[in-house]
């Protein structure tokens, strides 16, 4: 894969290496990408904005806004917009603040609201690059899975010579793509939809009390995060969850069945992979009363109503090229019930999983499942951290497509 149609942002620091950022400009535009570049304030006395402005094609920003205008260069949707973030050069300054999330300027604030793949080329003299301090900068960078692209050694601006020039520009470019064929093959999903459900539905009685369930959503939040890991561009359909939503994973916040069921039909013509791990009410209130019930009689007797069942509606709908996934939580005649679920709701495979398993089911960390595929095959697992469950999920999917 190369670099073509790629949006990059490159970062300039103020370096005497800035002045190779014209030609990184020039060989990334070569190679059919558009970049935006972001200069720190220091970094224009260096090389002008005029210079970079003109090679990209595009204005340079400096500051958050034009004091002449009142432009505002909005860092947030420069940070969502950037396919790729590469700071070239990078001084052992912006190393520092990027390190501990300092955003003094509108390029730190762009590296913090970035969602996309960071590359880091340093350059810096050979005593700072070697200083602790660098070294820690650069090890935190590393654990926030940003790249860096290793500088030089050789002649640097003091006279010196040593490790810490700017990686030539050439050695940069070849670096980006590498990087771009291994990300390839990591991710096999890559612009490949997915939708996923997870956690409970509430379904409301009353203005303060619902009908609800004990799912968490830990392992359909498992399932997105995987699938985002393989490349694919997940939406998230959740019911109430403590879950932290995987960065760059479409969320949609629902409560009820009936909002996940219309959430779930305007997605799924677009998704090739759907997940419905989510544990839905399968009835809810005939009515709902819009003034708190109060306390009467000694029973209380509620109206309950079917709910649709958005899993088998979706087998309805499926085409040959969707991959459907359901899950089954059983507490008798597991393999059985969940077979029939498998070929009642026109499913690729089943995920079953008992509650009469210890570490299985609700809102445990871990789970155990067996998976059913259509044709039989039981693929039985064993006891598992739900990350690790929903990697087994997530390599039984490639597996099915590759049958397609
Ligand atoms: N499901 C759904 N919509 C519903 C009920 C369930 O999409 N209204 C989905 C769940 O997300 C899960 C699968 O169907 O993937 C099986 O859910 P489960 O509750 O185990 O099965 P039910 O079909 O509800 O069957 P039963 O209650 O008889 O066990």
């Amino acid at each position: 894969m190369s670099l073509q149609g790629k949006h990059i942002v490159l970062g300039v620091c103020g370096s005497i290496a800035a002045y190779k950022s014209a030609l990184i400009v020039r060989l990334l535009i070569h190679e059919g990408a558009s970049v935006r570049v972001i200069m720190t304030p220091d970094a224009t006395e260096f090389i002008t904005p005029l210079t970079l402005a003109t090679l990209s094609k595009q204005p340079v920003s400096v500051d958050y806004f034009d004091p002449k205008t009142g432009e505002w260069s909005n860092h947030i949707q420069i940070g969502l917009d950037a396919d790729l973030l590469l700071i070239a050069p990078a001084s052992a300054n912006t190393l520092a603040k990027m390190a501990n999330g300092l955003c003094d300027n509108l390029l730190t604030a762009v590296y913090l609201s970035a969602k996309c793949p960071v590359y880091i080329a340093p350059a810096m003299d050979l005593d700072m690059w070697k200083h602790p301090a660098t070294k820690r900068n650069i090890a935190l960078l590393q654990s926030y899975g940003n790249q860096i692209i290793p500088p030089g050694n050789g002649e640097l601006a003091s006279g010196l010579s040593g490790e810490g020039r700017l990686a030539e520009p050439e050695d940069i470019i070849s670096f980006l793509q590498q990087q771009s064929r291994n990300d390839s093959k990591q991710q096999p999903l890559l612009h490949v939809n997915a939708l996923v459900t997870a956690g409970p539905t509430y379904e409301a009685i009353d203005p303060v009390r619902f009908i609800g369930n004990h799912s968490s959503g830990k392992m359909g939040y498992a399932i997105a995060r995987r699938l985002q890991n393989l490349g694919a561009t997940v939406t998230l359909i959740s019911g109430p969850s403590h879950e932290i939503v995987p960065l760059g994973v479409d969320i949609i916040k629902v409560h009820s069945a009936a909002e996940m069921l219309a959430a779930c039909q305007h997605h799924f013509e677009s998704s090739e992979i759907v997940v419905m791990s989510a544990a839905v009410a399968d009835y809810t209130p005939s009515e709902y009363t819009d003034q708190k019930i109060k306390k009467k009689e000694d029973v209380l007797s509620l109206s309950l109503t079917r709910t649709t069942d958005i899993l088998a509606t979706l087998g309805q709908q499926k085409t040959a090229q969707q991959t459907l996934v359901g899950f089954a939580l059983e507490t008798n005649d597991e393999l059985a019930n969940a077979k029939s679920k498998l070929a009642r709701k026109n499913l690729d495979f089943i995920v079953l999983n008992s509650t009469n398993d210890a570490g299985a089911g609700f809102s445990t960390d871990t789970n155990h499942i067996t998976i059913i595929e259509r044709d039989g095959q039981e693929h039985r697992y064993e006891l598992k951290s739900k990350d690790d469950v929903a990697s087994d999920i997530c390599d039984r999917i490639l597996a099915h497509r590759n049958t397609l």
